[in-house]
């Protein structure tokens, strides 16, 4: 089965992929570079897409996440695993820790996030009451527990418009609604895969608690910093996943 991954902050380097390769895939929405290559045991092609293109040029509002999915989805792609910088509202999520978020919330604004745009494409309402693949999350979090990393298995994504982080009654609210980690990219991502049938799932990585919880003023600096961090890691974990993931199992993705 053909896997992929789609890197975000600071997971942009595809070298653990073996035999590395830049694919070019014309959609109707533009044409995205992907990477192909190999991992060992597994005998189909895995992909890598970095969501904010070369040079992280794109801010999360104007990542084109339409022409992302739909390009894995041509390469034949049929589980793709996420990750994702987020900042943490939830004490028991420090920087440094993964979480493989089961819900979200959604406050970004005016984002293209459908495909179905009425006309030729159609009229359709996607079932999203449970947006990421509970099979793939339950093998990443065995992944990472086999390489001793701090990871949650579960918890509520809060997706903003960005660019800009949040207001400190922002976190507030939203920790009242019950989120646990907030990020900028994770919706519509999430939404264009359910909608084109793909297994997705994401690996959120704290890399600081969010605004007002520390008294600090966030900094793009200071996410970058703890990414680089764990860069390593989650390559590591980005590879035993995707083997993982490769492998047959039944889910309620593809209806
Ligand atoms: N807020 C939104 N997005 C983020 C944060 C944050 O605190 N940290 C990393 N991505």
């Amino acid at each position: 089965m053909k896997v992929g991954a789609i890197g975000g902050t600071g997971v942009y380097d595809p070298t653990w992929l073996d035999h590395p390769q830049e694919v070019e895939i014309k959609t109707p929405y533009g044409s995205v570079t992907v990477m192909e290559g190999a991992l060992a045991g597994h005998e189909d092609a895995v992909y890598f897409l970095n969501r904010h293109g070369a040079g992280h040029a794109l801010p999360p509002h104007r990542v084109n996440y339409r022409a992302n999915l739909w390009a894995l989805r041509e390469l034949g792609v049929k589980r793709v695993i996420a990750t994702a910088a987020v900042g943490s509202m939830n004490l028991a999520m420090a920087p440094g820790s993964l979480v493989l978020v089961d819900q979200f919330l959604d406050f970004t604004k005016g984002r293209p996030s459908t495909f179905y745009e009425g006309g030729a494409a159609g009229v359709r309402h996607t079932d999203m009451t449970e947006p990421y693949c509970r099979e793939s999350r339950q093998r990443i979090f065995e992944s990472a527990q086999a390489l001793g990393l701090s990871v949650v298995l579960g918890g509520v994504y809060v997706a903003t418009e960005g660019p800009r982080f949040e207001s400190a009654q922002e976190i507030r609210a939203y920790r009242l609604l019950g989120g646990d980690v907030v990020g900028m990219t994770g919706v519509p991502e999430v939404v264009l895969a359910r909608e084109l049938g793909l297994c997705y799932a994401a690996v959120a990585l704290v890399t600081n608690f969010a605004a007002g919880l520390t008294g600090q003023p966030l900094t793009h600096e200071e996410v970058l910093e703890v990414m680089r961090a764990q860069t390593q890691q989650v390559q590591t974990l980005l590879k035993m996943a995707l083997a993982r993931v490769a492998e047959p199992y039944a889910c309620s993705c593809p209806a």
